[in-house]
């Protein structure tokens, strides 16, 4: 397993693309049931909480104000957030990891999760490309890796704060 990555800070766009291959590479490594999947699952959860909330906080908001993303594409990608955190905790209530419940839940947040990293790719982080100048993005860059850093500190991906975080997206 690629060890979580640090914080670094540097242009946004390539900052959240990283975690983003990093992510594809978690999903692949759970495949394998050979594999530690519940270390790998960890590690996932950990990373994925923290990348989605710094997005949330600290990300959306600068695109929105700088007119490279609409109200409609940050509720879209909150919408997917949610949907991604509820097939994560669903995966990590499985007590079997080398069940076929396992299995199937895994899949699930693989469908869930790669559905969301294409469109955050092509709709958010593609115009942020022309529309936001490079001394923002680098700025921006170094605020969302301070922000996911916090949140990984604080043990974002612990089960108890997964629940917490996905019941707190359904009220
Ligand atoms: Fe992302
Ligand atoms: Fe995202």
């Amino acid at each position: 397993m690629p060890k979580i990555l640090p914080a670094t800070g540097g242009d946004v766009v390539e900052v959240i693309l990283a975690d983003h291959r990093w992510f594809e590479e978690a999903l692949r490594e759970l495949r394998d049931v050979r594999g530690d999947r519940a270390a790998v699952l960890a590690d996932l959860a950990t990373v994925l909480i923290a990348h989605a909330e710094a997005e949330e906080s600290k990300v959306y908001p600068t695109l929105r104000r700088k007119d490279a993303i609409d109200a409609d594409e940050v509720e879209h990608s909150e919408h997917e957030h949610a949907e991604g955190n509820e097939a994560l905790l669903d995966l990590m209530e499985v007590a079997d990891t080398g069940s076929e419940e396992f299995s199937s839940k895994l899949h699930e947040l693989s469908e869930a999760l790669t559905h969301h990293l294409d469109e955050e790719e092509r709709d958010v982080l593609n115009p942020a490309r022309p529309d936001v100048t490079q001394d923002v993005r680098d700025k921006l860059g170094g605020t969302f890796a301070a922000e996911r850093a916090r949140l990984i500190d604080a043990g974002c991906g612990s089960i108890e704060n997964v629940r917490k975080v996905v019941a707190s997206e359904q009220s």
